[in-house]
């Protein structure tokens, strides 16, 4: 693995384990992580920082972190082809956020669109780590030299704002880190919430029946799918504007079943949309099935999990720590 390493171009990527991991999380990003994961070395990992910008119940948490690395690998990722870890355990992803935290303009944090809805919907604990969140995400891609970071839609912004950092760090100090692009795939980088079509689906509202996630039960998932907000026409059309909640369901199907939306239109032409989202939560049911029972295998190894994130987090900290001393050294701290 090292020598062939060594030649490949970097992935970062991570997800917060502030709830159960959705089908939208799925879609949007660990879907590619694994198609992506022979072509690039690899780093994944479980954004336990990121997770304390909102209280957490810290058994939920450290359960989350843990369910979460299960299930990377139920998803496909092999542990001895990628690094997975939790970001917690590599320090040098905090120190090296110290650092960039000073190349940050408040001006740029304040326009994130995403501290805009968090300190809407957190309006009692607006902390500072929720305002300088980005600066440890551009630290954690940054950290790896990361050429691609597979993310959906919504973290895009999150992304460019690294770009920017990197690009000013190495003006001011030469070429120091790798300026990354964003893998958003072309269908699945949004979806909707199953109630409410017109907002992401999102971990915080696992109790409308809006998300699903990825160890729900077949019945639970059925129920969700059958459910799920529509309009008053009949007609299967994907038209985001009109139809947003047909059209969700069409984007989950396409990246399902790789049907195009065509395809999917001629499909249903003259089925109802009781047919239509019956075959929309099966297609579910079974991609998401063997997750969910490699899932439960895989938590029930505790010993195996503790190999995984432990020997993950060394191998990161040896690619994390070597970007961190060539920063401190180029910003001035006198070395160890
Ligand atoms: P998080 O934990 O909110 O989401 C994890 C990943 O899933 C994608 N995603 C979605 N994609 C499509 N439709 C949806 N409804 C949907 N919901 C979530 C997200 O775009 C993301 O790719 N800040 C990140 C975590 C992070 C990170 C990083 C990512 C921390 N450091 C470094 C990449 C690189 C976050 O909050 O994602």
């Amino acid at each position: 693995m090292e020598n062939s390493a060594v030649q490949k171009k970097k992935i970062l990527s991570g997800i917060k384990p502030s709830g159960d991991l959705t089908l939208g999380s799925y879609l949007g990003a660990i879907k590619n992580w694994v198609e992506l994961s022979d072509e690039y070395d690899c780093f994944y990992m479980m954004a336990d920082m990121h997770a304390i910008t909102v209280r957490q119940t810290p058994a939920d948490l450290r359960r989350r972190t843990l369910s979460q690395l299960a299930q990377y690998i139920a998803c496909g990722l092999d542990p001895k082809k990628n690094t997975m870890f939790i970001q917690s355990h590599v320090s040098a992803h905090a120190e090296l956020s110290w650092v960039l935290n000073c190349y940050t303009m408040f001006g740029e944090l304040s326009r994130m669109t995403q501290f805009k809805d968090k300190s809407a919907k957190n309006a009692t604990n607006i902390n500072a780590g929720l305002f300088t969140y980005p600066v440890l995400m551009a630290s954690d891609i940054l950290v790896y030299q990361a050429d691609l970071v597979p993310v959906g839609e919504d973290q895009k912004q999150h992304v460019e704002l690294t770009r920017d950092i990197a690009n000013r760090f190495n003006g001011v100090y030469g070429d120091t880190f790798t300026i990354p692009e964003p893998f958003i795939p072309k269908t699945g980088a949004r979806i909707m919430s199953l109630q409410e079509p017109q907002n992401k689906m999102s971990k915080s509202e696992q109790d409308n029946g809006g998300c699903v996630c990825l160890l729900d039960k077949p019945e639970a998932i059925m129920k969700a799918f059958k459910r799920a907000v529509t309009d008053s026409d009949t007609c299967v059309r994907f038209d985001t504007k009109n139809k947003p909640g047909i059209s969700n369901l069409m984007q989950i199907y396409s990246v399902i079943t790789n049907k195009s939306f065509e395809q999917i239109e001629n499909e249903f032409a003259s089925r109802g949309y009781g047919d239509f989202k019956t075959a929309v939560g099966e297609a579910v049911v079974e991609l998401l099935r063997p997750v969910r029972e490699q899932t439960e295998k895989l938590i029930a190894d505790k010993a195996y999990l503790e190999s995984v994130y432990k020997e993950g987090a060394e191998r990161a900290a040896y690619v994390a720590n070597k970007t961190l001393r060539k920063v401190y050294k180029r910003v001035g701290f006198v070395a160890k």
